[in-house]
């Protein structure tokens, strides 16, 4: 089928790229030419493990393409994906324009009928306003327009496997052709006709996606919900990480015992610095925006966001004691990334921790895998070391901040060596206490007293 996508970010361009590798063909557009220009060029503007790889083989096959001309992407596809950003306002609410920018956009230059399908994250009911606008601004009378809600699922470092591996596909519609539209779509990812750079074409058996139809509005509440739940998850166990502090219990067994209880399950149980990234803190704020503007008071998540924001000062404490003054220190803080496998410092924790170090007058030495370049850009006076030894040779501490495999792996013993100092002040409980303090290092991390 032709397909438009709308917005080139990670949802778009993991949206587009995998759907042309399944065989759709692809017209991707963006208002910012210069990314458009880039991807035209060959380039990936974005890091994502296998994105590179599936775009150079769609360019190949001739099935995606790049245009700033919208109206052209518009006009050639018989279905629209809207991936535009939702980013919070001051407020919390979600702000909506570029949505409404698209719906405008989409309404005036299409002239046939044309399926629009809401990808990127939105509040219940936006389905209804996105109707509304597309037909009080569509020009032609060759143009109806059917809305769907198609919220994507797709966790950042692992969007293409998600993709090609969904749980579930949800789709919500008014009407049966949509269904069947949007089955068609989905029919190569449901039956596994791709390659996948995952399992190098041959994926393992297992259980498919379900493709569940449901409502606009619940579609995109069981998006909020799924991501809102999951925040929420993290926060009871960090505190539960501080109970284990006071009480004198280890959280790690605490969580994993938890965990294995199937009505619990394991994931997103991990203490540590919280939640960051550009989805849950927003999710959670338009979330709760939502459910208040309609007379709901979501408590139990507010709560959950005033947790993830305590972590930052939980960790300084951990600092504070165990350096005594921050004021002069070496510090090495090893991670950058709001998590592992990615470039993205949205709403990161490290990059709260690493304000608060400059503020006290700290000298930061930091590392990342992958994200020096962003933070570079916002924080252009820290040192920064593409090689974590280097970040940590006279280090008075070093501090783990994102859970990167790199840092599971490092050699403390040949690090130690280097360090003025021999402490690890771990944010994400990557170690095991004993096995690090049998290194001779002071160590600390959350809740493991
Ligand atoms: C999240 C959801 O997991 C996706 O399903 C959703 O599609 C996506 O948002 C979205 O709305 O687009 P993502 O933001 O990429 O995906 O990241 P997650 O893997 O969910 O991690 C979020 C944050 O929680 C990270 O900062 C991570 O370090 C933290 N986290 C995660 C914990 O602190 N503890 C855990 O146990 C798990």
């Amino acid at each position: 089928m032709r397909l438009c996508v709308i917005g080139c970010g990670y949802v778009g361009l993991v949206t587009g790229a995998c759907l042309a590798e399944a065989g759709h063909e692809v017209f991707c557009t963006d208002i910012d030419a210069d990314r458009i220009n880039k991807l035209n060029e060959g380039g990936v503007p974005i890091y994502e493990r296998h994105l590179g790889q599936i775009l150079q083989s769609a360019r190949k096959a001739r099935r995606i393409s790049f245009t700033s001309n919208a109206g052209e992407a518009i006009r050639a596809a018989k279905a629209i994906f809207i991936c535009v950003g939702t980013p919070p306002k001051e407020s919390g609410e979600a702000d909506l324009s570029a949505i409404d920018h698209c719906a405008r956009q989409i309404a005036v230059e299409a002239d046939s009928p044309k399926l629009v399908i809401e990808k990127s994250t939105v509040p219940a009911r936006t389905g209804l306003e996105l109707t509304r606008a597309l037909r009080a601004y569509g020009r032609s009378s060759d143009a109806h327009f059917r809305v769907a809600s198609n919220p994507e699922f797709l966790r950042e470092g692992t969007a293409v496997d998600d993709f090609f591996h969904p749980d579930r596909i949800v789709v919500g519609v008014e009407e049966q052709s949509s269904v069947e539209e949007l089955r068609e779509i989905y029919t190569p990812i449901l039956e596994r006709r791709f390659h996948c750079p995952t399992h190098n074409g041959s994926c393992p058996a297992g259980p498919r996606g379900e493709f569940l139809v449901t409502t606009i509005n619940s579609a995109e509440l069981i998006k909020h919900a799924s991501n809102s739940f999951l925040a929420l998850k993290i926060s009871y166990a960090n505190v539960i990480a501080d109970l284990c502090e006071r009480i004198g219990a280890d959280v790690e067994e605490v969580t994993h015992a938890m965990g294995l209880d199937p009505r619990i399950g394991g994931q997103f149980l991990k203490a540590g610095l919280g939640f960051g990234g550009f989805c849950f803190p927003k999710d959670v704020q338009a979330f709760v925006h939502l459910a208040a503007s309609v007379g709901v008071d979501f408590d139990i998540l507010k709560a959950a966001e005033r947790v993830n924001k305590e972590r930052i000062d939980r960790f300084m404490e951990k600092v504070h004691k165990a350096l005594w003054v921050v004021k002069g220190k070496h510090v090495a803080l090893l991670g950058l990334a709001f998590k592992a496998n990615t470039d993205d410092v949205r709403f990161a924790p490290a990059l709260e921790v690493l304000k608060r170090l400059l503020v006290e007058g700290a000298s930061v030495h930091a590392s990342d895998p992958e994200a020096i370049g962003r933070t570079k850009a916002l924080f252009p006076d820290v040192h920064y070391h593409d090689d974590p030894y280097s970040a940590l040779q006279k280090a008075d501490v070093a501090l783990v901040c994102t859970e990167w495999e790199e840092y599971k792996k490092l050699d403390w013993a040949r690090a130690g060596k280097t360090m003025a100092r021999k402490l690890i002040v771990d944010g994400r409980n990557l170690y095991s206490p004993a096995s690090i303090r049998a290194l001779g290092f002071e160590y600390d991390s959350f809740g493991r007293s």
